[in-house]
């Protein structure tokens, strides 16, 4: 296993999007961020040096973070937040996951710019569980979201009004929202691909708000892994992912040499709630053997946005590879809501109230609203043993879990993401969780294993997790901007040793609040 170092400089770029420029932050002038590309059990050392104006932190979504909590990065719940002019070091081993994770920036809305992909590769003599020629895999394919104003002040604005933030202005593949967008058409993704070939295609959704429905026209994908655990083969002609999850999917292009769009569209399954419902494309072009400017390019059928039986036959069918390693005994049984709603400001904790009526949006589990601490990390608090006053709810340990949403204001799905573990998906299903008859449909043999699962609208999931990494893990939803709304929560995982003493000690350069 080897060790990588890299410098991350967070600093300002000026782009062009839809016709517009503006100044956004990215890592090292890039947008999207650098790839990071490993071998399973290699380990990373991350300098992030803001040069940007903004308090930063960076996530490595998925990474399981095995005692190196401190390199987790959530603000204000590993760590503090690395102030301009400062820098910290991320250090993390990556093992026992294969296939695609990503990094992002988790403080504000900054990830809807600070993001990039995570390639974890089989070690040396070991290889993927299917087959596809190691020069057949084309460049990470990153979803996301562009906003005409900058990101940071669109949330800002919207925590001053107590309105909803504006939705996103264009949806995007690798940053560029792709023809169907005006003067986009020249700088869509392009992919080449060879007549005949396979390739591994891995999928990542940055969006910050928008769970995508992806297709390629003419073509099916066959999903072999999900969230870097291996899946069994599933041939489809829709994906569907959620903001924080990725897929990866073999192609063969076996088709008629021509190009064809890749197209990824909302999947919002809410009545009357506004969300993004344009398309973004790009292209996968079979290349010169053809006079591919004189064709037409074949566009997808995608579901309708609230499609939701689309959605379900895509999520159900995925399946982990292996039977799942399930211990008989169950500790704990947690159950929580998960819910958005307009609240009454006398009634809840936090936020200004500017919204209508002195009411605020608000998001919770189990009726609480997440606050983050501001003086110090609740990790740093737990380890100095001085919690008092920065959190105060009771940490469960050792679950299966029950994700229930609630519609308060308006039903939406929540793509609930878990830090320092996956975990398995044992069921998911629509309406209200009954523990008789919903218990017999928990799939113990071959669950799917994830670290972000799509909590269906007014729906349910049950996922399952042994609590073997002490630290503190945020578990919130990936949808930003209901983690504004404090639809979040934290684990302590504690170590028997008190004050999770088993961890390091933190890093020197750990930032202060
Ligand atoms: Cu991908 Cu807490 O985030």
């Amino acid at each position: 296993a080897k060790e990588q170092y890299h410098e991350f400089v967070i600093r300002e770029t000026t782009v062009k999007r839809l016709c517009k420029s503006q100044n956004i932050m990215t890592v090292n002038g890039q947008f999207p961020g650098p790839t990071l590309e490993i071998k399973e059990g290699d380990s990373l050392i991350i300098n992030l040096i803001n040069r940007g104006r903004y308090n930063v932190t960076l996530h490595w979504h998925g990474v399981r973070q095995r005692r190196t909590g401190w390199s987790d990065g959530p603000e204000y719940v590993t760590q503090c937040p690395v102030r301009p002019g400062q820098s910290y070091r991320y250090r993390f081993t990556v093992a026992a996951q294969e296939g695609t994770l990503w990094w992002h920036a988790h403080s504000s809305w900054l990830r809807a710019t600070v993001y990039g992909a995570l390639l974890i590769r089989p070690r040396d003599a070991t290889s993927y569980p299917f087959h596809v020629h190691p020069t057949r895999e084309l460049a990470p394919i990153l979803l996301g979201e562009w906003w005409d104003m900058n990101p940071v002040d669109v949330v800002r604005a919207a925590t001053r009004t107590g309105a909803a933030p504006n939705i996103s202005d264009a949806l995007t593949v690798n940053a560029q929202p792709g023809d169907l967008y005006s003067c986009s058409s020249h700088d869509t993704a392009l992919f080449p691909v060879t007549s005949g070939e396979t390739n591994l295609l891995r999928f990542i959704n940055a969006a910050l708000n928008t769970e995508l429905f992806v297709s390629l026209a003419g073509h099916n994908m066959t999903v072999v892994a999900a969230d870097a655990s291996y899946t069994k083969p599933y041939t489809t002609s829709l994906l569907l992912l959620a903001p924080g999850q990725t897929t990866d999917v073999l192609v063969t292009f076996d088709q008629p040499p021509g190009r064809y769009y890749l197209a990824a569209r909302a999947y919002a399954s809410a009545q009357g709630v506004p969300f993004d419902n344009t398309t973004t494309t790009a292209i996968f072009d079979y290349g010169a053997a053809n006079n591919a400017s004189s064709t037409a390019i074949a566009m997808p059928t995608l579901p309708a946005f609230n499609d939701t039986a689309a959605a379900t036959a895509f999520t159900t069918s995925l399946r982990g590879l292996r039977k799942a390693e399930l211990p008989s005994r169950v500790d704990e049984s947690l159950f929580f809501t998960v819910g958005v709603g307009l609240f009454n400001c006398t009634n809840t904790t936090a936020q200004q109230c500017g919204g209508p009526n002195g009411t605020r949006f608000a998001a919770s589990i189990n009726n609480v609203s997440f606050v983050l601490p501001s003086s110090t990390s609740i990790l740093q608090a737990h380890h100095h043993g001085a919690p008092g006053g920065v959190f105060t709810a009771d940490f469960p340990a050792s679950p299966p879990v029950v994700l229930q949403g609630t519609n308060i204001f308006a039903g939406e799905n929540h793509p609930i993401h878990l830090h320092g573990y996956d975990f398995y998906i044992l069921a998911e299903g629509l309406g209200n969780f009954d523990a008789g008859a919903d218990t017999a449909k928990f799939n113990m043999e071959d669950p799917p294993m994830r670290n972000t699962v799509g909590v269906p609208v007014n729906g349910w999931a049950v996922i399952r997790f042994v609590a073997d990494n002490p630290g503190v893990w945020l578990m919130h939803c990936h949808l930003d901007v209901h983690i504004t709304w404090g639809l979040a929560m934290a684990f302590l995982v504690d170590d028997g040793v008190g004050e999770l003493q088993s961890l390091e000690a933190p890093p020197p350069d750990l930032p202060l609040c």
